[in-house]
């Protein structure tokens, strides 16, 4: 049957969403697959409808595509589709909300909480500490997001963040290390550790920079890549998640596993993590897209 990728949308992310959508949709066209594109920027659902999917492969990020709506109106079509159902796409889109249940069940994830225009910024400090992290809740790709280091940047940061989102979130920084584990279904992929030029993981880093660092393996012992790995999955499974997704995770100078945010619908472009994370372990990129279709299959 065919397949439809989606891709583009309207979401912060729309440019690495093309990315991701279009290396997903060059690997199938390669392989001999029925299947054709779809941007939902163009005429919404009533276009993809019109397309009659067999199955659809989600290479949207962010809102409108990463957050369950998509996923709620396929289901009522009785389309099968990649990734995560509806709850815990929704889930996963929310950072606060995700991190609210992972503490719950004694998962490590960094002290945060939602702003507002009535916070109070030294009293938010004195809470959470500096650095601390202030971002859009509902974002990815670093966009919106500022490390403040001094209490009279804060409020600038958070007006920076509002340009993103309605909802703003503080996190405590957690200095250290930076690694992501991709899952596929229930398999953990080895984990990455990333080094950005500048020690900032952002946009330009991401999506352009050359000189941004994957060490892949991730230099951890043995015993360390085995409790990131069981935590990363623990991570996935307490949202939900179903099919695939990555969990991003910083290492304190103690040692320590903190959670950032689980990924429902990962990037897929040349520079992302999952493909290199399933490339080490011998899965290429065409295989790759191939597994994360089957995952559509009952
Ligand atoms: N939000 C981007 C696409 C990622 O996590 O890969
Ligand atoms: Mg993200």
């Amino acid at each position: 049957g065919r397949v439809v990728v989606v891709y583009g949308g309207t979401s912060s992310e729309r440019d690495v969403s093309l990315m991701s959508g279009g290396a997903v949709l060059a690997s199938l066209e390669k392989n001999g697959i029925d299947v054709i594109g779809y941007d939902p920027a163009e005429a919404g659902l009533p276009g993809l409808i019109a397309l009659a999917p067999d199955r659809v492969f989600i290479a949207l990020h962010g809102r409108g595509g990463e957050d369950g709506t998509l996923q709620g109106a396929l289901e009522l079509l009785h389309i099968p589709y990649t990734g995560s159902g509806v709850m815990a796409s929704a889930l996963g889109m929310d950072k606060v909300r995700t991190k609210q249940v992972w503490s719950a069940l004694g998962l490590p994830t960094p002290q945060s909480e939602r702003l507002d225009a009535s916070t109070d910024w030294d009293a938010l400090a004195d809470r959470i500490g500096l650095p601390m992290v202030i971002k859009p809740v509902n974002e990815g790709s670093t966009l919106g997001l500022t490390i403040v280091r001094s209490r009279d940047a804060l409020k600038v940061a958070w007006e920076r963040s509002c340009h993103y989102d309605h909802a703003v979130m503080a996190e405590r920084f957690v200095e250290g290390e930076e690694y992501t584990v991709s899952v596929i279904e229930q398999q953990v992929l080895p984990a990455i550790r990333v080094e950005a030029p500048n020690g900032f993981y952002d946009y330009e880093a991401k999506y352009f920079s050359d000189e941004t660092r994957y060490l892949l393996p991730s230099g951890l012992s043995e015993h360390d890549e085995a409790e990131l790995a069981a935590l990363s999955l623990a991570a996935f499974n307490a949202v939900g998640c179903e099919g695939w997704g990555r969990v991003d995770i910083m290492r304190d100078a103690q040692g320590g596993f903190w959670l950032l945010e689980v990924n429902t619908s990962p990037g897929m472009t040349s520079h992302s993590l999952v493909p290199q994370a399933a490339a080490h372990i011998g899965i290429d990129f065409d295989a790759l897209v191939c597994r994360i279709l089957d995952t559509t299959l009952p």
